[in-house]
């Protein structure tokens, strides 16, 4: 298969160059050749006019060109200065690199371009935005001028969002070239300097924001028109289905994440939960799937209890779960996309009979699967690993989706597919709910959320702050959200235990 297909691209110099393409167009495989990682079959790289071989990131980084991935290779445990340090081999131009030379030379490039890093930090204890802001120091020590950043906002909140663009502006400013992909078409108009589109590998379109629009845009990557948003029905709810009383839930270090929550979410109607991420959310979603455990409280589906369930047991109970980290929770990366499409359902009819697994049947329902919810793939026994970050997004959602369940809960359903994808996986879970499932929406787009929801409950330091009905008013929304402070952000949860009993 040819991912990437005679491109053209030609980056200048004080450009920021967004390059967007729907999922699986090859904008990460064309990235990685650039940096090293994968080498192109034809055509060649200049830099400065001259042709480069880039057979490792070392030929990369030797010529200049930096790459920020979207799994950060930080260690934990080591602070900020050791981290940009590692694989700095003394015998590299930079000379021996000492641990204070470093803690200076972060500080200073953290100074230059406004990145807020702290050299003495531990990685372990940094918010994901300031994570990804070391990866940065790290490429610019290498004296990178060409940045590569890989859907850097996918993890990122909206004020960190805006705090990276706050660097990519300064970095340009000095002269440096950044390559920046994202999914979000909001986030390219207002920073890009010129916008190149992919699909299928090929470039099919380069432009400037003053030229075009978000829709234009999303129909160039996806080759028709996109509905930006979600067309439904009000919702008709039914009985409770979720019914959660009093849950507490805590970290592995006992720090309380959800205090005491209650929710009910009816059969026929989306509760969508809003909030800056890292305020319980996560820890809410994973103690209602059965992957942490519950200090308190009690969880019920169809009145039946839940609570302490097994994962395995509470997808059997009816739950379907997209999960917030799809690497970790969702997917078996060696698996084939075939294998991952039936992961929980392997082992019950039609896929087996007895202990025989139906071979042709899972192939066969996979492969309508594939098509069904446009996964990119060179086949069905591909490695699923080896998949687009969107294209393994849907596996995960056409598997889910795709069996009878009584409540879906999904976490950032959304993240890392493209608009066409977007609107699809919208659709069918308007679809569920209008079938009769209960569906429970964790997400921290705020658009997602006003999209999908016909109730909105809005989560700040493990508690529901507040609910609204949909339709309700986006700063209202993001007001609550804000609420009881930005707190909840890198372990400030005791800050939003403070302001829970200050109420
Ligand atoms: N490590 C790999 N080995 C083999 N094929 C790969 C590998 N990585 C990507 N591909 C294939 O190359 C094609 C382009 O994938 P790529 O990851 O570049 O897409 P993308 O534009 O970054 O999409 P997304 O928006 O979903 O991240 C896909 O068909 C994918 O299956
Ligand atoms: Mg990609």
């Amino acid at each position: 298969m040819v991912a990437n297909d005679g491109i053209d691209l030609t980056v200048e110099e004080g450009e920021i160059h967004a390059l967007l393409g729907e999922n699986g167009a090859g904008k990460t495989t064309l990235m990685n050749v650039l940096y090293g990682l994968y080498h192109a079959d034809e055509g060649e790289i200049l830099l400065d006019g001259e042709p480069r071989r880039l057979a490792s990131p070392r030929d990369a980084i030797d010529a200049g060109i930096g790459m920020v991935h979207q799994h950060f290779m930080l260690v934990p445990v080591f602070t900020v200065a050791e981290n940009v340090m590692l694989g700095m081999e003394p015998t590299s131009r930079f000379g021996l690199l000492n641990r204070a030379r470093a803690r200076h030379q972060v500080r200073a490039l953290s100074q230059r371009y406004g990145l807020a890093v702290d050299p003495d930090a531990l990685v372990e204890d940094l918010p994901v935005g300031v994570q990804q802001r070391v990866e940065i120091v790290k490429a610019l020590l290498r004296e990178a001028k060409v940045l590569i950043l890989d859907e850097p906002t996918a993890v990122l909140i909206p004020q960190e969002t805006e705090e990276l663009f706050e660097v990519m502006r300064s970095l340009k400013a000095s002269g440096h070239s950044i390559l920046f992909i994202t999914h979000k078409l909001k986030e390219v108009l207002p920073v890009a300097d010129v916008i190149t589109v992919l699909r299928g590998g090929r470039v099919v379109g380069s432009t400037v924001p003053g030229e075009t629009s978000e829709q234009e845009l999303a129909s160039m990557m996806v080759g028709r028109t996109v509905l930006l948003r979600v067309a439904k029905e009000p919702a008709n709810p039914q009985e409770v289905v979720l019914d959660v009383d009093g849950l507490t839930v805590l970290d592995d270090r006992g720090q309380v994440w959800v205090d005491q929550l209650s929710l009910r979410v009816r059969s026929g109607e989306i509760l969508a939960i809003a909030g800056v991420q890292g305020n319980g959310q996560t820890e809410l979603v994973e103690a209602l799937t059965g992957l942490r455990p519950v200090a308190g409280g009690t969880v019920r589906l169809d009145g039946n209890s839940l609570t302490g369930v097994h994962p395995r047991g509470v997808l059997r109970a009816g739950v379907g779960h997209v999960p917030e980290d799809r690497v970790k929770n969702g997917l078996v990366a060696t698996f084939s996309v075939a294998e991952n499409l039936v992961l929980d359902t392997y082992d019950t009819a039609p896929f087996a009979h007895g202990l025989v697994m139906d071979l042709d049947t899972v192939d066969r329902t996979a492969g309508e699967r594939a098509r069904e919810f446009d996964i990119r793939t060179p086949s069905i026994r591909t490695a699923v690993g080896t998949l687009s970050g969107g294209n393994q997004q849907k596996v995960i959602i056409a598997r889910e989706l795709s069996r009878p369940i009584k409540l879906l809960i999904a976490s950032q359903p959304t993240r890392g597919l493209d608009v066409g994808s977007i609107e699809y996986v919208h659709r069918r879970i308007v679809e569920a709910r209008d079938q009769g499932a209960a569906v429970l929406i964790v997400s921290s787009e705020l658009d997602e959320v006003l999209a999908l929801a016909d109730r909105i409950a809005v989560m700040c330091g493990g508690r529901i702050v507040g609910e609204r009905p949909a339709g309700a008013d986006r700063d209202e929304i993001g007001l609550l959200m804000a609420g009881a402070g930005t707190a909840g952000q890198g372990g400030g949860q005791t800050d939003g235990e403070a302001d829970a009993e200050a109420r």
